[in-house]
């Protein structure tokens, strides 16, 4: 089982688990999250598209004072956040119908999830619904990460893949004004320099990120090979991941 459900979407619910073992929360742009609802004075957070709460668990752990509400469309996910234990209060819910009254949350955000995100305008519409005056912020990816990520090398069909599927920034702006927020901004923000190594290839292996199970039948068999024997001979390829991340900020109301 590759994780991909016969319509070709990922279907979190079978890979929760191994998703878990292999993604870690906290990534270069927490502190920038929780720097907004600090400064913001938020008191009810949301998180939407939390997954397996990994971010959510991070983010408690930065601003304790939070009270969470975290939301995923897919049970499986959320049952692996509450065998975690991960603070907050779990809700399966479809981000384009937030299950909560206006103006229940001061501050709204979500991690790599706005690419599952069918109608931005539905969605960014029902964030600016249930915040009180406060603000969103959404982590995505760029298509320039995208385009020049070190495994496209390996996988020819990676960048076509994840470009289908995230959203440009500059579309997903317009739709966050559309939706009445003021302003609407972005910041790329990159990690240190990692090697691509052991540790790298197992995440590879076991699909750490979705990208994987859409390619091609045979293109990641044929790909993993390749990287595997690259990784092998040296330890680690010539080449390093610069990890960035866009956070895209938005206010609603006055400061
Ligand atoms: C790549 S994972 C990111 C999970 C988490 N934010 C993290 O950073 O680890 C994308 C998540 O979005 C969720 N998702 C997909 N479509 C959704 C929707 N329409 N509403 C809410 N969540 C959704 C998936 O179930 C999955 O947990």
């Amino acid at each position: 089982m590759n994780g991909t459900a016969r319509d070709g979407k990922v279907d979190y619910d079978t890979i929760a688990r191994r998703y878990d073992a292999f993604r870690g929360g906290g990534g270069p742009y927490l502190p920038l999250l929780v720097e907004m609802a600090r400064s913001h004075g938020a008191r009810n957070v949301l998180e939407v598209g939390a997954g397996t709460g990994n971010n959510t668990a991070a983010f408690h752990e930065a601003f304790p004072a939070a009270l969470l509400i975290a939301c995923d469309l897919s049970l499986g996910m959320i049952t692996r956040a509450r065998e975690k234990e991960v603070p907050g209060k779990w809700v399966q819910a479809d981000a384009h119908h937030l299950p909560l009254a206006a103006g229940a949350v001061d501050f709204c955000f979500g991690c790599y999830m706005l690419h599952y995100v069918s109608s931005p305008a539905a969605f960014f519409g029902e964030c600016a619904r249930v915040l009180r005056n406060g603000c969103a912020a959404f982590v995505t990816a760029s298509h320039e990460f995208i385009e020049t990520h070190p495994m496209n090398r390996y996988f020819p069909s990676f960048a076509a893949i994840d470009r289908a599927r995230f959203q440009p920034i500059d579309v997903l702006k317009e739709a966050l004004a559309d939706a009445g927020f003021g302003a609407v901004s972005e910041q790329r923000i990159q990690a240190s320099p990692a090697p691509i190594d052991q540790s790298y290839l197992q995440r590879v292996e076991n699909q750490f990120i979705s990208t994987y199970s859409l390619l091609p039948p045979g293109e990641f068999t044929e790909g993993l090979a390749r990287l595997r024997s690259d990784i092998e001979a040296k330890g680690r390829l010539d080449v390093e991941l610069v990890w960035e991340s866009v956070v895209l900020s938005a206010r609603k109301g006055p400061r």
